[in-house]
């Protein structure tokens, strides 16, 4: 009995670890009470296999028993930060939980449970199987299958179905800064305005699609709004003069891959710097480089002297080539990158802002 009861929950956490990578699909309720379960799970796992814990002091054991020991414990200690990583980004159950609050972060050690998870089971197998090679080459061929999953699978769901909805109220920043010297202009690019989107936004697909308030708002366009509430500064959109995106985000992501082949420069309405000895620039990673028509703002302005600094917005890839390419086509600007924030981190990057511009104003002084 207790046997059986220990291979039903055992299928029950491998499902619910696949599922709630399927965040997009199932929504921030299910997944954050799927994750309670999968605790509960954990629980009655470590009850009935508490023989690995008995057994974990004893010597003379054979080379695949130590790895076990090591993969388990890793896996063990990684789903315990994880528990903490959950509630931390929690917006339903543990919103008093301000503690490790990077979905970044979650989703890595998400990654790690679930690519643990499968070297922990797949070891079984290995005690069982005849063919020890074959078992060996199904686990790493299962565990690259988790990593990928993680690391590339579901940005890319969260890229093509995100959609979220926020009141700007709840996530305006709190903090305002002093800043000295010379005001930057914010100057930011994003898709809204230089897609073709549909009134209807249910039409829209596609990811990074933030609606603040019923309005439809890029994410580079929402830091920039917390970026002038915390600072009193202008900003600038840089917005295209001809075609538009197509408002399909994966007609878009084409779009974008065939202007970045072809180095073009979109022709873009004119933002005039010349009275600013610095800008803050806030754009998205384009297939990991600018989207060309900041590439574009860049080359029509001289910003010899001028300081920029950066902030980028990302489904998963940092900062890319971007600091390099810019750094090349403003040679003589001095290129402050300051954050590289994830696509599911914007609304609640407020904090992380005030931070980041005090630091610079700091250096100003
Ligand atoms: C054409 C296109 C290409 C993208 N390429 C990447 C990429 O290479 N790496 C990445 O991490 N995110 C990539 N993204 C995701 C965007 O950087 C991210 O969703 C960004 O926050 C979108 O900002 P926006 O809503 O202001 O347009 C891409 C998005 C688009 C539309």
């Amino acid at each position: 009995m207790k046997k059986r009861i220990g291979v039903v929950v055992d299928i029950l956490m491998y499902l619910i670890l696949v599922v709630q990578m399927m965040y997009v699909f199932i929504g921030n309720n299910v997944h954050e009470l799927l994750g309670i379960g999968f605790f509960v799970c954990l629980i009655i796992h470590l009850c009935i296999k508490n023989w690995w814990a008995k057994t974990l002091l004893k010597k003379d054991k054979p080379a695949s028993r130590r790895f076990f020991d090591v993969i388990t414990a890793l896996l063990l200690t990684t789903i315990i930060i994880l528990m903490f990583s959950s509630m931390g980004v929690s917006r339903f159950l543990f919103t008093w939980f301000h503690v490790m609050g990077s979905a970044d972060l979650h989703r890595y050690l998400a990654t790690a449970v679930l690519t643990l998870s499968v070297i922990h089971g797949g070891m079984h197998g290995y005690w069982h199987a005849k063919r020890k090679k074959l078992a060996v080459s199904c686990i790493v061929i299962a565990s690259v299958i988790a990593v990928a999953l993680g690391i590339f699978g579901v940005p890319f769901l969260n890229r093509q179905r995100r959609s979220v909805e926020i009141s700007y109220a709840d996530k305006q920043p709190q903090e305002t800064v002093e800043w000295q010297g010379e005001k930057p202009l914010v100057v930011y690019f994003t898709r809204i305005g230089n897609s073709n989107f549909e009134p209807d936004v249910d039409a829209v697909s596609g990811a990074s699609l933030l609606m603040s308030d019923g309005e439809m708002m890029g994410n580079n366009q929402l830091l920039a709004r917390m970026v002038c509430d915390i600072t009193g500064f202008e900003s600038e959109a840089i917005t295209l003069k001809g075609e538009k995106y197509p408002s399909s985000y994966s007609d878009t992501i084409a779009v974008a891959s065939d202007e970045l082949k072809a180095q073009a420069r979109p022709g873009i309405e004119p933002i005039d710097v010349s009275n600013y000895d610095s800008i803050i620039l806030i754009y998205p990673l384009w297939w990991g480089s600018i989207p060309m028509p900041v590439a574009t703002f860049l080359e029509n302005n001289d910003f010899d002297g001028k300081t920029i600094y950066l902030i980028i917005t990302h489904g998963s890839s940092g900062y890319g080539n971007t600091i390099s390419e810019i750094e090349e086509l403003c040679p003589t600007a001095e290129v402050v990158p300051g954050a590289s924030i994830y696509c599911e981190d914007i609304p609640d990057a407020g904090d992380q802002l005030a931070e980041l511009i005090n630091s610079w104003n700091m250096g100003n002084k």
